[in-house]
């Protein structure tokens, strides 16, 4: 249970509060890069509060800047792009894309009130398919995090983008770090439907555990019943991913705040060659699906998917969920550390300090493996689980 303050404290993600800032100091996923083309180069984001427009220049060089213009507020998504920057369709300013004022057209020649003029602007990076913002103070500036599941060679990547969750970010994030939710949302709900896949998760649970680690949160189960075993470990990348092992695949889904109480889950997936040789993907060779809403046409969820199954869990709690009337059990003490972990970061940040996961060295950031505090054992184990798993499956 935590107080009004905490609650406060934890999920708003405005520009100037606390969790806003953290999260800013983080690479935050924007779009699929196949969403702009040379045909319609800008699309309007929301982010973390903020209202933006993301464009590809006619160079083939991306930008993000606020929406409303720095003179009297118009759109700039329908304004002019330009081969050196955006011109507002109203009055003509136009912006680089660093966000300096370059035009004026109607003050007076030599006048230099746009040197005091500046239209706020983010850093924007591509990788695997995604475009990444950088909405923190430049000159803390992090590399993009160059993960297994983004930066691998040896296979072939797909986008997800899930429906729009109407629920603040750290509903999702929370549930990252609850591991039995599996049992009755998925397993026993799939069963009930009369659907497979749940199977997986309809086994006993005999013990899971949490161990913090340099990138967040590795959690790891054991089942039992007929088919025993222990999931090598599934980690929370602090502050708002998930390192997902399933199957013969691996994905990362990030949690991105669209705003205080709507998120947006982007999901990279990678499968690997079965040779484990290089596949040379490109970029915009990377599929992108959408996923449908999984609600009914009476409004209502349809409980068949995963996403479903999920959704209903963190919209149903609330747009942002009153922390104050929860009962927090023995089963959640992974959130308990999650929070612990975000209290401390907040800290952190507020003292002025750099938090946690972050990459600055190039040569530490060519492929993040999660080598985790036990070594790199785990994940070889994991690795063999999933070749297991990827043999089985027919
Ligand atoms: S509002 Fe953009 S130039 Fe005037
Ligand atoms: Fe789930």
């Amino acid at each position: 249970m935590l107080t009004h303050e905490e609650n406060e404290r934890l999920t708003r993600v405005g520009p100037g509060t606390p969790m806003g800032q953290l999260l800013r100091r983080y690479w935050q996923p924007i779009c699929p890069l196949a969403e702009l083309t040379p045909q319609k180069p800008m699309k309007r984001v929301r982010m973390l509060g903020e209202d933006l427009i993301v464009l590809r220049m006619p160079d083939g060089t991306y930008g993000l800047m606020q929406e409303r213009c720095q003179h009297r507020g118009a759109s700039l998504y329908y304004g002019f792009l330009e081969d050196d920057g955006l011109r507002c369709a109203y009055h003509g300013w136009k912006y680089a894309l660093d966000g300096r004022c370059i035009e004026q057209p109607f003050e007076p020649a030599g006048s230099t009130f746009r040197e005091r003029v500046c239209q706020p602007a983010y850093s924007v990076e591509q990788l695997a398919g995604l475009l990444f913002a950088y909405m923190g103070p430049p000159e803390r500036k992090p590399l993009v995090p160059r993960w297994d599941v983004l930066a691998r060679r040896d296979g072939t990547r797909a986008i997800y983008i899930h429906a729009v969750l109407e629920a603040n970010w750290l509903q999702p994030m929370e549930n990252a770090v609850d591991t039995v939710h599996t049992y009755f949302l998925h397993g026993h709900m799939m069963k009930m439907k009369g659907i497979a896949a749940g199977q997986y998760y309809l086994r006993p649970i005999l013990n899971y555990e949490f161990e913090p680690f340099e990138w967040g949160i590795i959690k790891r189960r054991t089942y039992g019943g007929e088919n025993p075993e222990t999931e090598a470990g599934h980690p929370l990348l602090f502050p708002n991913a998930l390192r997902v092992p399933t199957g013969p695949f691996h994905a990362v889904h990030w949690r991105m705040p669209i705003d205080d109480e709507h998120t947006q889950i982007f999901e990279v997936e990678f499968s690997g060659t079965p040779d484990g040789s290089d596949a040379d993907q490109r970029e915009e060779d990377i599929r992108v699906e959408y996923l449908p809403s999984g609600m009914t046409e009476d409004g209502e969820y349809d409980m068949l998917t995963f996403p479903s199954q999920d959704k209903m869990a963190y919209e149903t709690a609330g747009a942002i969920y009153d922390r104050t009337v929860e009962h927090l059990g023995a089963s959640d003490r992974g959130i308990a550390l999650y929070r612990k972990m975000l209290r401390e970061q907040l800290a952190i940040v507020e003292a002025g300090g750099d938090p946690m996961a972050l990459v600055w060295d190039p040569s530490q950031n060519e492929i993040i493996r999660f080598a985790t505090s036990r070594g790199q054992a785990a994940w070889t184990q994991a690795e063999g689980y999933f070749e297991r798993q990827a043999a089985s499956t027919p």
